[in-house]
């Protein structure tokens, strides 16, 4: 290889989240309010609804179709700007999955077996699994680099998967002795970038968990989110003065960070305000704060979809901006791995 430095790419944000069920807290604060802090720091920003991602376990047509458009409304609800932001589902944009073809042929077996995932979610019925959900972090990679995006701010479940698209853009350079595809910074910051399960501070909170008690949704009323928060699993100690007196304390922990995330303080601060108090006092005042935060998201997410023919519109528009910036990608990638451009000359 050249001693030329290495080169400098645009700083450039991309993330997905998949349509698959509805919306939790934990994707609100891992990902969703981060992306609209994100959008005002001057960087380009593009956000995908990443629908060829949920199809990976089979959805019913109807169902992915209500679940693409109610999380395009819960990010424009979240303050994701269609303006401002690139906002658009994954499948428009061909880019995506042709990438992830050249992808399928740079990653390795071996380190696909290692991700923790696709262990998780294929479980004992491994050899059922669809290719599709074996091969998702290739196109998780070609969605980021599709667009040489540098910085993809994630929740902490994602950090395996951006650590294997590193190694495919170190191994594509690599391959092709060129520096094209910039290695990725996982953005990994806050609070929450880890929201736990209201029924056991050992689990994720997550939108597959058979128990709806175990998470918030974005779309429960008022009244949910406090029943939840009341009935969240605690121990009986009162909340510790310092941040080290949560350690062994999964689920006080969890309920710390989430009221410092919505709260946009830090857990220190939460627990110079709460330390020495009780449950009965910090969990009515987290649900007042959640429900504060929240219910007007869940509104504004009910009057969006009033209108799926305007998030229809959106997306399109998204869709262009996206497949301009990702055609020039895909077509010098084609040319470097020695694929000959013959339509269209
Ligand atoms: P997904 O759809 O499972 O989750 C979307 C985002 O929400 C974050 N998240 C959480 N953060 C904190 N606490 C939780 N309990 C929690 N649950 C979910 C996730 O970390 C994620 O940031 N593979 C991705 C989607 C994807 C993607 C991409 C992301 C596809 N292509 C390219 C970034 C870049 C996924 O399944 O996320």
């Amino acid at each position: 290889m050249s001693d030329a430095p290495a080169k400098v790419f645009p700083k450039r944000i991309f993330s997905g989240i998949q349509p698959s069920g509805g919306l939790t807290l934990g994707n609100y604060l891992g990902a969703l309010k981060r992306f609209a802090v994100a959008q005002d720091e001057g960087i380009e920003t593009v956000y995908c609804l990443v629908d060829l991602h949920a199809i990976t376990v089979w959805q019913d047509p109807g169902k992915l179709r209500h679940a693409t458009r109610e999380l395009a409304a819960g990010f424009i609800a979240s303050g994701v700007d269609p303006a401002r932001s690139i906002l658009f589902n994954q499948s428009q944009v061909p880019a995506h999955a042709e990438l992830a073809w050249i992808f399928n042929c740079v990653a390795r077996m071996g380190w696909l077996r290692r991700m923790t995932q696709f262990k998780d979610k294929a479980g004992k019925h491994a050899e059922e699994a669809s290719v599709g959900l074996f091969a998702y972090p290739n196109l998780m990679a070609a969605d980021i680099m599709a667009y040489h995006a540098t910085h993809v701010p994630v929740g902490e479940d994602q950090k395996q998967h951006l650590e294997l698209t590193r190694d495919i853009a170190i191994k594509f350079n690599h391959d092709y002795g060129v520096d094209f595809f910039p290695v990725v910074e996982p953005v990994i910051e806050g609070a929450a970038t880890r929201v736990m399960s209201l029924r056991d501070g050992t689990k994720k909170m997550s939108k597959s968990d058979p128990s709806d008690q175990s998470r918030i949704n974005l779309t429960d009323d008022a009244d949910a989110i406090a029943q939840k928060f009341r009935k969240a699993r605690t121990d009986s100690e009162p909340l510790p003065e310092t941040v080290d007196g949560l350690d062994g304390r999964a689920e006080a922990r969890n309920l710390v960070n989430i009221y410092a995330a919505l709260a946009d303080v830090t857990p220190a601060q939460v627990l110079a305000q709460f330390g020495g108090q009780g449950f009965g006092t910090f969990k009515p005042a987290l649900a007042d704060l959640a429900v504060a935060k929240l219910t007007p998201i869940s509104a504004e997410m009910k009057r969006l979809m009033q209108d799926v023919a305007e998030i229809d519109r959106v997306l399109g528009v998204g869709a262009e901006r996206a497949h301009a910036i990702a055609e020039p990608v895909l077509d010098q990638t084609r040319e470097i791995v020695g694929l000959i451009r013959s339509r269209g000359r």
